[in-house]
């Protein structure tokens, strides 16, 4: 199995280093900035004899080493500012990520996509586009990020275990965004057993407005920690053919009744990719409010470019 990461930034370098303690196959890291993907896969290898582990990890700035990769993990492009949306990426970030997207066309067909960079539901649109792959072979990281989010503020509010808490967050990862209380299990309980409606829209407000509350405090850059951890549970689900269901971003072509479209749904992941995209029954208030996310992305696809 040869994994590949494209962009060796905050998000790149730990999604390797999760990925390489996993031990899920060989490692590629790439990023254009001389020497930065060297040196971190460098770091990260020789931290093998302390770890315990062994694992293969390569770095470098060169696109060819991405070569009959079997999935390529695109992170590469610029992170948002305190104070910008997601979506005041997109100019910049199409440009790079249609760059990236004709490399892996050309060098690994056969790859499985999964897109990290923002503004992630777009972007994913793209490279599905550009690439001209199969709708389950590219999909994009951005719900499963949320859901856990969504369950840590779950678990803060109810003083109970992170770990104990499924939560699931569908549409865009943005303003879009849409935590599903009912949906959202804790030890297989409902979620709204253990909380008020208006207390689960303040979690649910505070979730839709983590990343930008990360980006704030940080100063520079946007979050990784959490992430890289959704990017390498996402690897090690199509590596392992675990077929485990998570939010993804994916093409829709009619499900929700919601049409050529990426976005954030649950879906079971194998080693083809999006195996199922799974339909949930809805509150119809959701169901507005996910039909309502989508047509906003669908305003802003309008200015993307092949
Ligand atoms: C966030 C960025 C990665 O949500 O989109 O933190």
């Amino acid at each position: 199995m040869k994994i590949s990461i494209v962009g060796a930034g905050n998000v790149g370098a730990l999604s390797a280093m999760r990925i390489a303690q996993y031990n899920l196959g060989d490692i590629f890291l790439i990023d254009i900035v001389k020497g930065l993907a060297e040196g971190k896969a460098l770091d990260l290898a020789d931290a093998q004899a302390v770890l315990g582990i062994d694992y293969n990890i390569r770095g470098s700035d060169d696109f060819n080493n991405i070569k009959d990769s079997d999935i390529v993990v695109v992170t590469a492009g610029l992170a948002r500012k305190p104070g910008m949306t997601r979506e005041e990426l997109l100019a910049r970030n199409s440009q790079i990520l249609k760059e990236v997207c004709l490399n892996i066309k050309k060098l690994a067909p056969r790859a499985v996509v999964i897109i990290v960079t923002n503004p992630l539901d777009l972007m994913t649109y793209l490279a599905l586009k550009v690439t001209g792959f199969a709708k389950n072979k590219v999909l994009g990281m951005g719900s499963s990020l949320d859901s856990s989010r969504f369950a840590n503020l779950i678990s803060q509010e109810l003083k109970l275990p992170a770990s104990s808490i499924e939560a699931m967050v569908a549409g865009a990862h943005g303003e879009g965004m849409l935590p599903l209380a009912k949906q959202t299990k804790i030890k297989g309980v409902n979620l709204e057993e253990f909380l008020s409606d208006e207390k689960t829209a303040c979690l649910t407000k505070k979730t839709v407005e983590r990343g930008a509350q990360i980006v704030a405090l940080l100063g520079s850059g946007s979050a990784f920690f959490a992430p890289s951890a959704a990017v390498a549970q996402m690897v090690r689900v199509i590596a392992k053919d675990e077929k485990r269901i998570l939010g993804a971003c994916a093409y829709l072509d009619g499900e929700y009744g919601i049409k050529d479209i990426c976005i954030g749904v649950p879906c079971r992941l194998g080693k083809a990719g999006i195996e199922k995209i799974i339909e949930l029954e809805l509150t119809a208030k959701e169901k507005k409010e996910l039909l309502r996310s989508a047509e906003a992305m669908r305003g802003l696809l309008k200015q993307l470019t092949f």
